[in-house]
């Protein structure tokens, strides 16, 4: 019995420091990411591609080393007409980032992820 209980409380004490962990990660529950351009800005549920669909923030957030002290924007180094440093330019970062992932759930995981133009790109109605 003694056992059982420090095994509970070893669990709840993983639950706790995960909890906090997740908490010290302050990030955006959805995003507008609009780069400029032609094309119609993409709302993005950030949190849901966390808490659901459990993508890890370096999949994305791929130069950041410190995620507690907040991140940059992607387009700060994948910029609209070029990227920096040997970054390729925004569409090409975030359609490989974006899209590749979708195809790639929907192919393997039976998903239903955006991957045509205006599901992602919607005009405001
Ligand atoms: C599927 C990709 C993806 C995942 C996973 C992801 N993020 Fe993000 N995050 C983004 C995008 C895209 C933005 C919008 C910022 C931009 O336009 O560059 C953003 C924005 C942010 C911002 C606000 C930045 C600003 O200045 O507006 C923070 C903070 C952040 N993310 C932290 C995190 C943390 C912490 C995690 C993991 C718990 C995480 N993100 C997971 C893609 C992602
Ligand atoms: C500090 C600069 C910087 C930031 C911020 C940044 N990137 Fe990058 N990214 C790069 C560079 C440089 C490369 C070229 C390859 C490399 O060095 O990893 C790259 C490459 C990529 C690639 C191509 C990877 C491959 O395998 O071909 C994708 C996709 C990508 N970035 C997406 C993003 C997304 C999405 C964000 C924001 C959530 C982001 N990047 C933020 C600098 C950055
Ligand atoms: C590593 C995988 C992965 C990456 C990277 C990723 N997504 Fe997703 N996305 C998913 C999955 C899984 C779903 C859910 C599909 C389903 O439930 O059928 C999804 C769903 C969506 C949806 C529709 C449902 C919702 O939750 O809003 C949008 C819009 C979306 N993603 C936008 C984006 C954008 C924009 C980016 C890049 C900044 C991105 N995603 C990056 C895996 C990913
Ligand atoms: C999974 C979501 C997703 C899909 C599907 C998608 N894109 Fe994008 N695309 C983005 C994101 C995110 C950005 C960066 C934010 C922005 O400015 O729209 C972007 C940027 C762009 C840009 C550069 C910015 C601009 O406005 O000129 C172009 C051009 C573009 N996309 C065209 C397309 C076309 C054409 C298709 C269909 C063949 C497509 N996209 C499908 C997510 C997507």
């Amino acid at each position: 019995m003694k056992l059982k209980k420090v095994l509970i409380g070893i669990l709840n004490g993983a639950f706790l420091l995960g909890g906090t962990y997740l908490l010290a990660q302050q990030f955006p529950k959805e995003c507008v990411i609009d780069i400029g351009g032609k094309m119609a800005p993409v709302k993005f549920l950030h949190a849901k591609h966390v808490t659901e669909y459990k993508v890890s923030c370096k999949t994305c957030h791929h130069k950041t080393k410190d995620l507690t002290k907040g991140v940059q924007k992607c387009s700060e180094c994948h910029g609209l007409k070029e990227g920096k440093e040997g970054a390729p330019r925004a569409m090409l970062a975030f359609h490989k980032n974006c899209v590749n992932c979708h195809k790639k759930v929907n192919a393997e995981q039976q998903k239903n992820a955006p991957t045509k133009c205006n599901e992602c790109h919607k005009k405001e109605s």
